[in-house]
C-alpha cells in the first residue's frame, strides 16, 4: 500500500517543521508495525505436502488436494493454504532465476498460485538458507534477493526456510533468517516467513526478531505416538508435546512455535512419514493431536491425502469448535499446569473470559478424569462444553467421565452470570 502526503512546509518555522516531520515518522512507523503485525495474526491453517508426497510433489494433484480441500469443506473451516514442501524446484535460469520443475510443475507456479487466489485459498513454497535443501535441491543463499522477488512475482505467501547444509553456530542463523526475512519484505509483497531449523538453536529467542513469524520447535515429526527408547530417531506427537508445550511464554499474534504437520489421517501410509517408524497412530492418538495443537496455537497443517479422506478423519480435522479454540483471537499459547508420567493438563485463557481446558492421558490404560477446577485456578461459575462430545457437561457428570489411553478431553468453559 502507498500514502501519498501532500504537505506545505515552506510557512512553517523550522520548529514546527521538525514537529511535523516527527509526527510523521512515528505515524509512519506505527503503519508499519500494525502492516506486518496483521501478518500471520492467527495459526496458519491448510495442507503441507512433504508427509504425503515427499519429493514427487506436482501442479496437477496439489490442484486435486486443493479441490478437495474445498469440497471436504476445509477451506470454509480455515484451512486455506497449500503449502508446497521441498522437491518443486527445477534449479537456475540462464539469469539465475530460480525455476520450477517443468516435469513437475509445466504450467510453473505463478499459474498454480492463480488457481489458488481464484478459489479464495493462498500458496506456500519451500526454501534453504544454503546452497542446497534438506533433499538436495537448488536453494537460496546468497539470491536472497533475487527469490524473494520471484516468489513475490509469484504471487507465494509464505516462505518455509530449512536449514540444511548450513553451518551449525547461531550466529550465522540468525543471519541468514534475517537476511531472506528483509529480503522478503523488501519485495513489497507480504509473505509470512517460517523458520525451520527444527528448535537446534532455540529459535524461540530470536526468529521473532530476526523477521520470522514462526518457528519449528523440533526436529521432523513422524506418524506415530511416541519414540522408542530403541530408535534413534523419528519423534512421534508425545515427544514433540514434551517441547513445544514449555515454550507457550514465546508466542502471541504473529510470532507462533510451529510444532511440525499435523499427522491426523495418515495412517502410516507414504511419503517419508514412513521413515523414522512413522507406522500410523489411532484415531484417538490423532485426536489428541489436534486437540493439544489447537491448545499450544501452533500451525495446523493437516498432511494426509486430503482426496480420499475416511470419516474418523474429517471429524477431527473438521471439529470447529476444537479451530476457534486454536484461532482465538487472544493467541494465547496454553499453559501446561500439569504435567507427570499419567496425566498432561493444559488451560488457555480465550477471548471474553472464558477459557480452553484440555486433559491427556498418556498411559496405556483408561483412567477416571480428575479435573479440579480450583486447582487450575478457576474459581467462577462456567458453562462447560464437551468439545469432542460436543454438549454440555455438569462438573458431576465430568467426575463420571473416564479418558481412554491416549486421548485428550477437550472443554470449553464459559463463563455465567451467577
Ligand atoms: C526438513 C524439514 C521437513 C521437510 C524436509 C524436506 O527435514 O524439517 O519439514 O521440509 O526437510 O526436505
Amino acid at each position: 500500500m502507498h500514502i501519498v502526503i501532500g504537505l506545505n512546509l515552506t510557512n512553517m518555522n523550522s520548529f514546527m517543521k521538525r514537529t511535523v516531520i516527527i509526527l510523521l515518522c512515528l505515524i509512519l512507523n506505527n503503519f508499519s508495525q500494525a502492516q506486518s503485525g496483521s501478518i500471520a495474526s492467527k495459526p496458519l491453517m491448510g495442507w503441507m505436502s512433504w508427509n504425503f508426497f515427499a519429493e514427487k510433489v506436482n501442479e496437477r494433484e496439489l490442484k486435486e488436494m486443493a479441490t478437495a480441500m474445498i469440497n471436504s469443506g476445509m477451506v470454509e473451516a480455515g484451512y486455506n493454504y497449500i503449502f508446497i514442501d521441498d522437491g518443486w524446484q527445477g534449479g537456475r535460469d540462464m539469469k539465475n532465476n530460480m525455476i520450477a520443475d517443468p516435469v513437475k510443475f509445466p504450467s510453473g507456479i505463478k499459474a498454480l498460485a492463480n488457481f489458488l487466489h481464484e478459489r479464495g485459498m493462498k500458496l506456500g513454497i519451500y526454501s534453504d538458507a544454503a546452497q542446497l535443501t534438506c533433499a538436495g535441491y537448488t536453494a537460496s543463499l546468497n539470491f536472497e534477493e533475487q527469490d524473494a522477488k520471484t516468489f513475490a512475482e509469484w504471487g507465494i505467501d509464505y516462505l518455509k526456510y530449512d536449514y540444511c547444509n548450513a553451518p551449525a553456530d547461531s550466529n550465522t542463523a540468525k543471519q541468514r533468517y534475517q537476511k531472506m526475512a528483509e529480503a522478503l519484505k523488501k519485495s513489497g509483497r507480504p509473505i509470512v516467513f517460517g523458520i525451520c531449523e527444527w528448535g537446534e538453536r532455540q529459535p524461540w529467542n530470536w526468529a521473532a526478531s530476526v523477521g520470522g513469524q514462526l518457528w519449528r520447535t523440533t526436529h521432523d515429526i513422524r506418524d506415530k505416538w511416541a519414540k522408542k527408547p530403541s530408535e534413534k530417531w523419528g519423534l512421534g506427537i508425545l515427544d514433540i508435546l514434551e517441547t513445544n508445550a514449555k515454550l507457550n511464554e514465546f508466542a502471541g499474534p504473529g510470532r507462533w512455535n510451529d510444532a511440525d504437520m499435523l499427522v491426523v489421517g495418515l495412517y502410516g501410509k507414504k511419503g517419508p512419514s514412513g521413515d523414522g517408524g512413522g507406522i500410523g497412530c489411532t484415531d484417538i492418538e490423532y485426536q489428541s493431536q489436534f486437540s493439544l495443537w489447537s491448545m499450544m496455537c501452533s500451525p495446523l497443517y493437516a498432511s494426509n491425502d486430503i482426496r480420499n479422506m475416511n470419516e474418523a478423519t474429517k471429524l477431527i480435522l473438521l471439529n470447529k469448535e476444537v479451530i476457534k479454540i486454536n484461532q482465538d483471537p487472544l493467541g494465547i499459547q496454553a499453559i501446561q499446569k500439569l504435567n507427570d508420567s499419567s496425566v498432561s493438563i493444559f488451560l488457555k485463557p480465550l477471548v471474553n473470559g472464558d477459557y480452553a481446558v484440555a486433559v491427556l492421558n498418556k498411559l496405556s490404560r483408561p483412567i477416571p478424569l480428575t479435573l479440579d477446577f480450583s486447582k487450575l485456578g478457576l474459581e467462577e461459575n462456567f458453562q462447560i462444553q464437551d468439545l469432542w462430545e460436543n454438549k454440555h457437561v455438569t462438573k458431576l457428570e465430568l467426575k463420571k467421565q473416564m479418558i481412554l489411553s491416549h486421548q485428550t478431553k477437550m472443554f470449553r468453559l464459559k463463563k455465567t452470570k451467577s
